[in-house]
């Protein structure tokens, strides 16, 4: 009897049936990509990727990619990271996206998340956007409704309009990290040109300030952990609602000398078996905060420190029919590209074996 309620136990518990979609963060650039001058966020106030400490690269944060720093717009680094995506049995990834704003680094961010669709679309992945609305106050925007209309419009034409954008509920799903800027029927006013509406999510517990066409919410890390997100989980009443596994927060603001939040939740596997466990058994709809952001330590991509350790953990959830040792090729490939960079015969390959690779059980 023990044993068959435990079988039921991990069966109801598995991914099998939920979709699971990684946050992803388009906003890392090298001195190649950035004019010899390394991106902000991988330097922050005070760092410098050049300095090597203890084996591993003075980035701004506690965690280092297994590949090194990277230019989030290099389609190897991107191939490396949805390969990786790919053969853990993530559908797809919701892209931080900084709208059309040109002021600070919000274009090359935007010429790097449309590098990142791209990449979608040869691994075989889905892709949405989420909206950072934040950006029209930095950026100073005067007229929010106006910029937040042309960056609708944007969306609706270059991303909603493509095979692989993530449909929920019968329309192109769209996240906003906010509300932050735009308020309550100002959604109404940006979202008027679109046909068909977005099935628009805000974050956690911000649904009534998302205007008419709201349709639920998205969670996401936050200081209370498990009491916040039971309390969502049982309590709030949306009517969809995307839940979030993450591996920690351990966030570099304070030691790189930015402004950010401050808390700590453990970052290791047992935080991210712990929030993972709960959405599936909660929701359908799982978005990993994050893939890669490494300011603020909430990183599941190939570190140096935990390797693919929550790779394994998402792949066996998933019950895809890749294997570990299919990581190890997806790093073999980006390896191989960067050593064979001027060999256009061997890089015809390379781009053969990833295409074979990501497209073995499609
Ligand atoms: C380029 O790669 C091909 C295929 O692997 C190999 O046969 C050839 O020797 C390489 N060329 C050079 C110049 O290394």
């Amino acid at each position: 009897m023990k044993v068959a309620v435990l079988l039921l136990f991990s069966w109801a518990f598995s991914a099998h049936g939920a979709d699971v979609y990684v946050h992803m963060m388009p906003w890392f650039e090298t001195k190649e990509s950035n004019s010899g001058q390394w991106g902000i966020h991988w330097t922050m106030a005070n760092r410098n990727p050049d300095n090597v400490v203890d084996g591993k690269q003075d980035i701004a944060s506690f965690y280092h990619p297994e590949i090194g720093a990277y230019a989030s717009g290099d389609p190897d680094v991107v191939d490396w990271q949805l390969g990786a995506m790919k053969t853990a049995g993530i559908k797809g990834a919701f892209i931080d996206w900084p709208g059309t704003t040109e002021a600070f680094d919000y274009p090359k961010n935007k010429e790097n998340a449309e590098a990142i669709i791209d990449g979608t679309v040869r691994a075989g992945l889905q892709f949405a956007v989420v909206y950072e609305d934040n950006n029209l106050n930095l950026a100073g925007v005067g007229d929010k409704i106006a910029q937040g209309t042309a960056d609708m419009q944007y969306v609706q034409s270059n991303y909603f309009s493509k095979g692989n954008y993530v449909q929920l509920d019968g329309a192109p799903l769209l996240l906003d990290f906010g509300p932050q800027a735009l308020y309550d029927d100002n959604w109404d006013q940006i979202f008027s040109p679109l046909d068909p509406k977005p099935t628009f999510l805000t974050l956690w517990n911000q649904n009534q300030q998302g205007g008419s066409f709201v349709k639920g919410e998205y969670a996401w890390v936050y200081s209370n952990y498990l009491d916040g997100l039971n309390n969502w989980y049982n309590f709030q009443e949306v009517p969809i609602k995307v839940g979030v596994a993450y591996p920690g927060f351990n966030s570099f603001y304070e030691q790189g000398g930015w402004p950010g939040p401050g808390f700590t939740i453990e970052f290791g596997t047992d935080t991210f078996q712990a929030t993972f466990d709960l959405a599936l058994a909660n929701t359908d709809v799982i978005q990993i905060c994050t893939w890669n952001d490494y300011g603020e330590g909430t990183i599941i991509e190939p570190t140096l420190e935990f390797g693919t350790q929550f790779l394994d953990i998402i792949q066996a959830a998933t019950g895809t029919q890749y294997t570990h040792a299919d990581f190890d090729e997806v790093t073999e490939i980006f390896l191989l590209r960067k050593q064979h960079a001027n060999n256009a015969t061997m890089l015809g390959h390379l781009a053969q074996r990833y295409h074979n690779l990501v497209h073995k059980f499609d």
